[in-house]
């Protein structure tokens, strides 16, 4: 039987699962490959770092480049995390000619252009499907399942730590700081916390998505981010009364004129977004609780597809880069090394449109002084801003001459809606900023 070697860099979370996972599973990918991948080698920063599955020590060595250059080494899994030494680690293997698995989002985040670029060179593969969504198979999906179709929509559950504090802020009436706190023990936040709750992370991931569904590079900074931090108990039991769920969602949408003639005229324009959004509670994705991470496509041929599965963890991760493992090793096998290319620039003239110009609802919640005319005041900026409000609540029961106030608007741009909230913030009657949150609703 034909036999490829793997060195790995990293022996961490990701590094330890991938070592278990090949000895829970080498053998059943042996026969289903009808080739073995050897694990040969992983370097390592230090033989005696903590790590979740013990590795034998005849398998470590701390100099990843010469594992890196050892000629036996067929293919490089660079699962060391950051975004400077494994540019080089990742370089370095594909100027050898070496395909590389990755499951690295910052990385591919700050730098994939040129990776992907020094990929095509070598005509060496750069797989990453741990990159998103940890073992749901999305790059899989996207960039060979959905070959044949626009994406038009996607949105994704991509951080479970956020994910995890919305369910028990939600299910448990559960403090932001308290919760935050669990995730970090449960080992799912990233060492850095406001990498997860203030939506980096998700900016990753969706960059890398976007990027693959709509063949231009998607660059971070053209990437609206909001996260999870100043979210509050009130609109997340308000949103619940109106029969909503605040989840994070990152989200791509096609923002093109529609048919082949306007996206000819105007290349494909896109909105790539991460921010908090009040969804159906009656949606699947609002089902999706805990660490789960859950990504909804939208193909014009294929319809609405979703994926569902653990987005973080050393088995989940694992998992993707044993696959990613095995399509390097077939490519190796019969010698189509970009048998599937890792990305395609194909759309030159691409964009992402500033979120001033994308188009949502909105929820609403102001606090005001209780008295005559001030609805009919926040009404008529709203009215001049051309926004349309679809309904206003004003709970009962507040004490005192301050209320809160809730308003669901029909769809109209950011920009506008921007606008008239900075006015109505400036009236007499407002004592504390408005609270906004956009509201998606699959259509
Ligand atoms: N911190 C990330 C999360 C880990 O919470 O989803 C996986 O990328």
């Amino acid at each position: 039987m034909k036999q490829v070697n793997l060195g790995i860099i990293g022996g961490g979370t990701v590094g330890s699962g991938v070592y278990h996972a090949w000895r829970q599973n080498g053998a059943l990918m042996a026969s289903r490959l009808g080739m073995r991948v050897h694990l040969a080698q992983i370097a390592v920063k230090a033989f005696d770092e903590p790590r979740p599955y013990p590795i034998p020590e005849s398998l470590l060595t701390t100099d990843w480049r010469s594992m890196v250059r050892r000629p036996d080494i067929d293919i490089v899994a660079e699962l060391a995390g950051g975004t400077t030494v494994a540019r080089d680690m990742v370089l370095e293997a594909l100027r050898l000619g070496k395909p590389v698995v990755t499951a690295n989002k910052a990385l591919l985040s700050a730098h994939g252009e040129e990776l992907f670029e020094a990929a095509g060179q070598s005509r060496a593969n750069l797989y990453y499907e741990a990159s998103v969504a940890g073992g749901i198979p999305i790059i899989k999906a996207i960039r060979e399942g959905f070959v044949g179709n626009r994406i038009t929509h996607l949105f994704g559950i991509v951080n479970g730590t956020c994910n995890y504090i919305l369910t028990r802020m939600k299910q448990e009436r559960a403090g932001f700081e308290a919760v935050l706190a669990e995730a970090h023990r449960l080992g799912y936040a990233e060492a850095d916390p406001s990498l997860d709750v203030d939506g980096h992370d998700s900016l990753h991931k969706i960059g890398i998505l976007a990027s693959l569904a709509h063949g231009f590079w998607v660059r971070p900074e053209t990437v609206h981010v909001e996260g999870i931090r100043g979210l509050s108990q009130a609109d997340i039991q308000f949103a619940e009364r109106l029969g909503y769920t605040i989840k994070l969602l990152g989200i791509i949408k096609a923002a093109s004129p529609a048919g082949r003639a306007g996206r000819a005229a105007r290349g494909s324009r896109i909105q790539v977004s991460v921010y908090p959004a009040l969804i159906p509670s009656s949606h699947v994705l609002a089902s999706v609780h805990h660490v789960f991470n859950a990504i909804f496509v939208r193909g014009d041929i294929v319809g609405d597809t979703l994926f569902y599965g653990r987005g973080a963890g050393k088995d989940a991760t694992a998992s993707a880069v044993l696959s990613d493992v095995a399509d390097a090793a077939l490519d190796l096998k019969f010698g189509t090394p970009c048998r599937v290319p890792p990305f395609v620039p194909h759309e030159r003239a691409g964009a992402v449109i500033p979120i001033a110009q994308a188009v949502s609802r909105y929820y609403l919640r102001l606090t005001v002084l209780d008295q005559p005319g001030v609805l009919a005041q926040i009404a008529a900026i709203l009215g001049r801003a051309r926004i349309s409000i679809a309904s206003v609540i004003q709970p009962e029961g507040h004490a005192g001459d301050v209320v809160p106030l809730i308003l669901m608007t029909h769809e109209a741009p950011n920009a506008p809606l921007a606008h008239a909230l900075d006015r109505i913030q400036r009236l007499a009657v407002n004592r504390a900023p408005p609270v906004m949150i956009r509201v998606e609703s699959f259509d």
